[in-house]
């Protein structure tokens, strides 16, 4: 189902919760919804499902109007943080509870279970309850019942909130997959922006009531529209002050009389710094010196983090690579960074690299 919010506005009282939020959803999209926490995720979710009115602007499934329709008139299925199962019900009766409020034969839904059941690698649980379940397990019955009855659209309000880390990351693949076979149009609240830019087809960032931006998660990542969008999106060193970088000279958008202008914000992503040791000396003259600080191992990489004396930055290293003691000297260089002005994202390359002297071996 195709889905389009137009001016969409919700107060609770006389707090203004939604603010003229514009969005479509492309039939069989999956989109993220993210953003902090008070943004506003949930009421534009319950909004689409109808548990909650918009006091202006209207819903569209299809280009039809649905702004006031019944929610069961909607064809929608819901997953929710905790996890909703019908406690007294097997996990059978649970995934079969919408087909039989549609009053499907009974061979049929017995076959549909079974299916979404074997589909959701639940075989054999048919006659357990929900508290013999792991957590995972029991979300998965509440996709089987949220997709049993074929819903055009997919509600899911951190589903995965409630489940430990590596079964969570397990679980966002899966989904992906799920939603690839069933072809369902998707929208899926979730905190944690690493899951929505793996799983969503589109993201959409919201704060303070309003889209921040809407995109896919690549161009989010890469053209970020402000510097809220970039820091909640993947890690960034921010600065808001800085002697000229090597490589980045001071910008006119930025600075006048040789002040920096307020509301400035330099963005520097860690895969956009190189680290080397000292003594790669024609590295010099794209790059800064500085020195190790500190050095913490995440298992794949180094997280160093590295004092120029004008600013202090963090950045990434290979295991592969030299290992770093703090303490050390380093010659680092910034191939790119992204300046934020209250008008502008300005992308800058580093202009020293163009230096007819090779930058690296
Ligand atoms: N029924 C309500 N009455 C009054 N205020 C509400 C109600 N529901 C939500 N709000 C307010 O609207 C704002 C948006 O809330 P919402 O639940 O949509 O945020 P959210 O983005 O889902 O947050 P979280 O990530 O914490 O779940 C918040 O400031 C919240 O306090
Ligand atoms: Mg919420």
């Amino acid at each position: 189902m195709h889905i389009e919010v137009k001016n969409l506005n919700k107060n609770f009282g006389s707090f203004h919760a939604i603010k003229d939020v514009n969005f479509s959803i492309t039939k069989g999209h999956l989109v993220g919804l993210i953003g902090p926490s008070g943004g506003g995720k949930t009421s534009i979710l319950r909004m689409l499902s109808g548990l909650e009115s918009p006091t202006t602007g209207d819903i569209y499934f299809d280009g039809k109007l649905a702004t006031h329709l019944p929610v069961q008139e909607r064809g929608i299925g819901f997953v929710f943080q905790s996890y909703a199962l019908f406690k007294h019900m097997t996990v059978f009766d649970n995934v079969a509870y919408g087909l039989k409020v549609l009053k499907k034969p009974k061979e049929f839904i017995h076959d549909r279970v079974t299916y979404l059941l074997n589909l959701m690698g639940l075989a054999g649980n048919e006659r357990k309850y929900p508290h013999q379940l792991s957590g995972g397990q029991r979300q998965r019955v509440a996709f089987a019942r949220a997709l049993a009855p074929e819903p055009q659209l997919l509600l899911l309000d951190e589903p995965f909130a409630a489940i430990d880390a590596k079964i969570r990351k397990e679980l966002r693949l899966w989904l992906r997959n799920l939603i690839d076979e069933f072809k369902v149009t998707t929208l899926f609240v979730t905190h944690d922006q690493d899951e929505a830019i793996e799983v969503a087809d589109e993201i959409i960032l919201v704060q303070g009531g309003k889209i921040e931006q809407q995109g896919s998660p690549w161009e989010i990542y890469t053209k970020p529209a402000s510097s809220f969008v970039a820091s909640f999106i993947g890690e960034s060193n921010v600065i808001s002050q800085y002697t000229p970088l090597v490589g980045f000279p001071y910008l006119d958008e930025i600075q006048q009389d040789g002040k920096w202008l307020p509301d400035v914000n330099v963005l520097i992503r860690p895969e956009a710094i190189e680290v080397r040791p000292h003594d790669v000396s024609h590295l010099a003259t794209a790059g800064e010196k500085g020195k190790v600080t500190h050095v913490h191992f995440r298992g794949d990489s180094w997280y160093l983090e590295i004092d120029t004396g004008a600013i202090k930055l963090f950045a990434y290293q290979s295991v592969k690579e030299k290992i770093y003691q703090p303490g050390d000297d380093v010659n680092i260089l910034i191939h790119q960074i992204s300046v934020f002005t209250k008008t502008e994202n300005i992308v800058i390359e580093n202009q020293a690299k163009q230096d007819p002297l090779p930058v690296f071996i």
